[in-house]
């Protein structure tokens, strides 16, 4: 783990939420909230490389989301593939590095092959890394590095005394990157629903009561604002 306690947090994750609250307050239907959702990430990606952030992670979609009703899950289906036509130019002409966290297998063939293009297209910047968690899930991703190192061990590739946290986290889909140090959840819910748990060990929370769609550059300013405040000790006096 690499300690930061710097002002600006390097690495920021953020859980999209209220996107169907936000909608549901304007009398309008759920899908014009995820629409919304998607235009409030571009702001934040934004936001986020101008104030000096090096890593935004967003969830967007968890592996517990496809038990939303069909027509929501084709929605947000669609708004993907979407997403990754119409951003790849300016992905890579902001020379931003885009990376899927979790398991693309489970989407369709178009949108696999939309992740893994802009994945190689941007492979080689390293200005500021943008990490999209699809089809994410905290413990699938434990488990799955856990699966890895038992394959390893038994292959006679790793010793068991040589399994340790640098070890463990090569095997996530984070691999290589600093752990978050500040995690937002928009619409004031206070929970992590799956996600980062192996990375936000000693991650700052921030729960602002806005609802996703809403959320924009001066909300940034205002969640780096309370960060610069808190006394990170990683443990220590
Ligand atoms: C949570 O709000 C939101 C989601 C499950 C989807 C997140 C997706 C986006 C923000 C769209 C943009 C993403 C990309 C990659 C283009 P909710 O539906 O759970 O809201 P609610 O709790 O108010 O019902």
């Amino acid at each position: 783990m690499t300690e930061t306690n710097l002002k600006i947090p390097y690495h920021i994750g953020i859980i999209m939420d209220g996107n169907g609250r936000w909608a549901k307050s304007r009398g309008l239907p759920r899908h014009v909230g995820h629409t919304n959702g998607a235009k409030a990430m571009q702001r934040i990606v934004e936001a986020c490389k101008k104030f000096g952030v090096k890593i935004l992670t967003a969830y967007a979609f968890s592996t517990e989301n496809w038990a939303r009703p069909k027509e929501e899950v084709d929605f947000l289906m669609n708004l993907f593939a979407k997403y990754l036509k119409t951003q790849a130019d300016k992905l890579i002409e902001n020379k931003i590095h885009f990376k899927v966290l979790g398991d693309k297998s489970r989407f369709s063939k178009e949108i696999q092959d939309s992740m893994i293009k802009l994945e190689n297209d941007t492979k080689d910047f390293d200005e500021f890394y943008l990490n999209v968690a699809m089809n994410y899930g905290a413990r699938e991703e434990i488990l799955k590095a856990v699966r890895e190192i038992s394959t390893d061990v038994k292959n006679g590739n790793l010793s068991i005394k040589d399994i340790n946290a640098d070890v463990f986290q090569s095997h996530l889909y984070t691999a290589g990157q600093n752990d978050p140090d500040l995690i937002i959840r928009t619409s004031g819910e206070q929970r992590l629903s799956n996600f980062l748990l192996w990375q936000c060990s000693y991650s700052e929370f921030y729960f602002p009561k806005i609802h996703f769609p809403d959320f924009d550059e001066e909300q940034i300013k205002l969640a780096i604002e309370e960060y610069t405040k808190r006394d990170r000790r990683y443990g220590k006096v």
